[in-house]
Protein backbone atom coordinates (compact mmCIF):
# COMPACT_ATOMS: atom_id res chain seq x y z
CA UNK A 1 0.00 0.00 0.00
CA UNK A 2 1.31 3.56 -1.05
CA UNK A 3 0.15 6.23 1.26
CA UNK A 4 1.43 10.03 1.06
CA UNK A 5 1.56 12.48 4.05
CA UNK A 6 1.23 15.72 3.47
CA UNK A 7 2.93 17.35 6.47
CA UNK A 8 1.68 21.07 7.16
CA UNK A 9 3.37 21.39 10.37
CA UNK A 10 5.85 24.67 9.84
CA UNK A 11 7.99 23.07 12.73
CA UNK A 12 9.72 20.19 11.93
CA UNK A 13 10.55 19.63 15.21
CA UNK A 14 6.97 20.53 16.53
CA UNK A 15 4.06 18.61 18.21
CA UNK A 16 2.62 17.44 15.09
CA UNK A 17 6.20 16.34 13.51
CA UNK A 18 6.12 14.49 17.26
CA UNK A 19 3.12 12.88 16.96
CA UNK A 20 3.70 11.66 13.45
CA UNK A 21 6.82 9.44 14.25
CA UNK A 22 4.74 6.47 16.04
CA UNK A 23 2.08 6.65 12.79
CA UNK A 24 4.80 6.60 10.37
CA UNK A 25 6.86 3.26 12.26
CA UNK A 26 3.32 1.79 12.33
CA UNK A 27 2.68 1.88 8.72
CA UNK A 28 6.24 0.91 7.68
CA UNK A 29 5.94 -1.77 9.75
CA UNK A 30 2.66 -3.08 8.68
CA UNK A 31 4.66 -3.39 4.76
CA UNK A 32 3.39 0.55 3.96
CA UNK A 33 5.31 2.49 1.50
CA UNK A 34 5.51 6.28 2.92
CA UNK A 35 6.17 9.52 1.02
CA UNK A 36 6.00 12.51 3.32
CA UNK A 37 6.19 15.92 1.96
CA UNK A 38 7.13 18.54 4.54
CA UNK A 39 5.24 20.96 2.84
CA UNK A 40 6.92 24.50 4.52
CA UNK A 41 10.19 23.44 3.02
CA UNK A 42 8.91 23.17 -0.60
CA UNK A 43 7.87 25.62 -2.62
CA UNK A 44 4.03 25.80 -3.37
CA UNK A 45 2.31 28.49 -4.85
CA UNK A 46 -1.55 29.21 -3.71
CA UNK A 47 -4.12 28.41 -6.65
CA UNK A 48 -4.64 31.20 -9.24
CA UNK A 49 -8.31 30.39 -9.91
CA UNK A 50 -7.47 30.79 -13.77
CA UNK A 51 -9.48 26.94 -14.40
CA UNK A 52 -6.29 26.20 -16.66
CA UNK A 53 -6.18 22.86 -15.43
CA UNK A 54 -9.83 22.27 -16.29
CA UNK A 55 -8.92 21.83 -20.03
CA UNK A 56 -5.84 19.72 -19.43
CA UNK A 57 -6.97 15.95 -19.35
CA UNK A 58 -5.37 13.07 -17.91
CA UNK A 59 -2.97 14.96 -16.17
CA UNK A 60 -2.97 17.33 -13.53
CA UNK A 61 -2.37 20.16 -15.50
CA UNK A 62 -1.97 23.07 -13.57
CA UNK A 63 0.29 25.78 -15.05
CA UNK A 64 2.22 26.90 -12.00
CA UNK A 65 5.81 24.90 -12.53
CA UNK A 66 6.54 24.18 -8.88
CA UNK A 67 6.96 21.37 -6.24
CA UNK A 68 3.12 20.84 -6.33
CA UNK A 69 3.75 18.63 -9.33
CA UNK A 70 5.79 16.03 -7.22
CA UNK A 71 3.03 16.07 -4.77
CA UNK A 72 0.31 15.86 -7.26
CA UNK A 73 2.43 12.51 -8.77
CA UNK A 74 2.80 11.42 -5.18
CA UNK A 75 -1.19 11.98 -4.48
CA UNK A 76 -2.03 9.95 -7.85
CA UNK A 77 0.15 6.79 -7.38
CA UNK A 78 -0.89 6.56 -3.57
CA UNK A 79 -4.07 4.59 -2.10
CA UNK A 80 -4.28 6.91 1.16
CA UNK A 81 -3.36 10.42 1.70
CA UNK A 82 -2.58 11.59 5.45
CA UNK A 83 -3.36 15.42 5.98
CA UNK A 84 -1.09 16.02 8.54
CA UNK A 85 -1.39 19.36 10.33
CA UNK A 86 -1.40 21.45 13.39
CA UNK A 87 -5.13 23.15 13.49
CA UNK A 88 -4.17 27.14 12.96
CA UNK A 89 -7.29 28.99 13.53
CA UNK A 90 -10.12 26.18 13.29
CA UNK A 91 -8.72 24.95 10.02
CA UNK A 92 -5.44 23.35 8.56
CA UNK A 93 -2.19 25.15 8.17
CA UNK A 94 -1.59 27.64 5.21
CA UNK A 95 0.71 25.46 3.56
CA UNK A 96 -1.64 22.73 3.78
CA UNK A 97 -4.44 25.00 2.55
CA UNK A 98 -2.46 25.59 -0.66
CA UNK A 99 -2.16 21.89 -1.45
CA UNK A 100 -5.99 21.19 -0.89
CA UNK A 101 -7.06 24.14 -3.17
CA UNK A 102 -4.51 22.41 -5.86
CA UNK A 103 -6.39 19.09 -5.76
CA UNK A 104 -8.71 21.24 -8.09
CA UNK A 105 -6.27 20.39 -10.76
CA UNK A 106 -6.40 16.31 -10.17
CA UNK A 107 -10.33 16.15 -10.91
CA UNK A 108 -11.68 18.04 -14.17
CA UNK A 109 -15.23 19.01 -13.32
CA UNK A 110 -15.81 22.08 -15.19
CA UNK A 111 -14.53 22.49 -18.59
CA UNK A 112 -13.52 20.81 -21.33
CA UNK A 113 -11.41 18.07 -19.85
CA UNK A 114 -12.70 14.96 -18.37
CA UNK A 115 -11.06 12.35 -15.62
CA UNK A 116 -11.28 12.64 -11.77
CA UNK A 117 -7.52 11.91 -10.56
CA UNK A 118 -9.13 11.55 -7.44
CA UNK A 119 -11.76 9.23 -7.34
CA UNK A 120 -11.85 6.93 -4.66
CA UNK A 121 -8.73 7.56 -3.21
CA UNK A 122 -8.58 7.51 1.11
CA UNK A 123 -8.12 10.51 2.61
CA UNK A 124 -7.31 10.67 6.92
CA UNK A 125 -6.73 13.26 9.12
CA UNK A 126 -3.81 13.47 11.81
CA UNK A 127 -3.81 16.52 13.67
CA UNK A 128 -2.98 18.27 16.84
CA UNK A 129 -4.34 20.82 18.78
CA UNK A 130 -4.78 23.62 21.60
CA UNK A 131 -8.70 23.70 22.45
CA UNK A 132 -10.39 20.11 22.89
CA UNK A 133 -10.61 18.06 19.74
CA UNK A 134 -14.53 18.81 18.79
CA UNK A 135 -13.75 22.44 19.30
CA UNK A 136 -10.53 22.58 17.90
CA UNK A 137 -11.14 20.30 14.52
CA UNK A 138 -14.95 20.42 13.65
CA UNK A 139 -14.66 22.70 10.95
CA UNK A 140 -11.51 21.57 9.65
CA UNK A 141 -13.06 17.94 9.36
CA UNK A 142 -16.54 19.08 7.81
CA UNK A 143 -14.55 21.02 5.80
CA UNK A 144 -12.51 17.91 4.45
CA UNK A 145 -15.38 15.62 4.49
CA UNK A 146 -17.22 18.34 1.84
CA UNK A 147 -14.08 17.88 -0.07
CA UNK A 148 -14.47 14.20 -0.20
CA UNK A 149 -18.10 14.05 -1.67
CA UNK A 150 -17.11 16.61 -3.97
CA UNK A 151 -14.53 14.84 -5.52
CA UNK A 152 -15.68 11.37 -4.39
CA UNK A 153 -12.64 10.84 -2.30
CA UNK A 154 -13.36 8.57 1.15
CA UNK A 155 -12.85 10.27 4.05
CA UNK A 156 -11.65 7.70 6.98
CA UNK A 157 -11.71 9.85 9.71
CA UNK A 158 -9.20 11.46 12.11
CA UNK A 159 -6.89 10.55 15.04
CA UNK A 160 -5.96 13.88 17.00
CA UNK A 161 -3.75 14.92 20.25
CA UNK A 162 -4.61 18.10 22.26
CA UNK A 163 -1.63 20.08 23.46
CA UNK A 164 -1.61 20.31 26.63
CA UNK A 165 1.84 20.43 27.75
CA UNK A 166 3.74 21.45 24.32
CA UNK A 167 5.55 17.95 22.99
CA UNK A 168 5.17 16.17 26.16
CA UNK A 169 1.81 16.15 25.30
CA UNK A 170 2.74 13.59 22.29
CA UNK A 171 5.15 11.30 23.98
CA UNK A 172 2.47 9.80 26.12
CA UNK A 173 1.47 5.99 25.98
CA UNK A 174 -2.06 7.20 24.90
CA UNK A 175 -0.91 9.52 21.73
CA UNK A 176 2.04 7.04 20.64
CA UNK A 177 -0.83 3.80 21.20
CA UNK A 178 -3.53 5.94 19.67
CA UNK A 179 -1.65 7.17 16.42
CA UNK A 180 0.16 3.34 15.78
CA UNK A 181 -3.84 1.80 16.03
CA UNK A 182 -4.90 4.57 13.50
CA UNK A 183 -2.15 3.60 11.12
CA UNK A 184 -3.09 -0.38 11.68
CA UNK A 185 -6.95 0.72 10.85
CA UNK A 186 -5.41 2.74 8.20
CA UNK A 187 -3.81 -0.55 6.58
CA UNK A 188 -7.08 -2.93 7.02
CA UNK A 189 -8.08 -3.26 3.83
CA UNK A 190 -11.62 -2.42 3.25
CA UNK A 191 -13.74 -3.57 0.82
C1 LIG B 1 -0.93 30.53 14.52
C2 LIG B 1 -1.52 29.47 15.39
C3 LIG B 1 -2.88 29.25 15.37
C4 LIG B 1 -3.46 28.27 16.18
N1 LIG B 1 -4.82 28.08 16.12
C5 LIG B 1 -5.39 27.12 16.86
C6 LIG B 1 -6.81 26.88 16.79
O1 LIG B 1 -7.54 27.52 16.06
N2 LIG B 1 -7.34 25.89 17.55
C7 LIG B 1 -6.55 25.12 18.37
O2 LIG B 1 -7.09 24.24 19.03
N3 LIG B 1 -5.21 25.32 18.46
C8 LIG B 1 -4.61 26.29 17.73
N4 LIG B 1 -3.24 26.48 17.80
C9 LIG B 1 -2.41 25.56 18.63
C10 LIG B 1 -1.73 24.47 17.79
O3 LIG B 1 -2.66 23.80 16.97
C11 LIG B 1 -1.02 23.41 18.65
O4 LIG B 1 -0.15 24.02 19.57
C12 LIG B 1 -0.27 22.42 17.76
O5 LIG B 1 0.07 21.29 18.54
C13 LIG B 1 1.01 23.02 17.16
O6 LIG B 1 1.64 22.04 16.36
P1 LIG B 1 3.09 22.30 15.68
O7 LIG B 1 4.11 22.27 16.79
O8 LIG B 1 3.27 21.18 14.71
O9 LIG B 1 3.00 23.63 15.01
C14 LIG B 1 -2.64 27.47 17.02
C15 LIG B 1 -1.25 27.71 17.04
C16 LIG B 1 -0.70 28.68 16.25
C17 LIG B 1 0.81 28.92 16.29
Amino acid sequence: MQICILNGSPRKHGNTAELSKPFVEALTDGGAQVTLHPLAEMDIASCKGCYHCQDVPGEYGCFQQDDMHAVAASIISSDIVVLLTPIYTWFCTAELKAVLDRFFGLAKFYRSAEGNLLEGKRIAILATHGYDAAYAADPFVIGIQRMCEHYHMRYEGMFSVRDTDDIASFQTKQAIGGAREFARYLLREKV
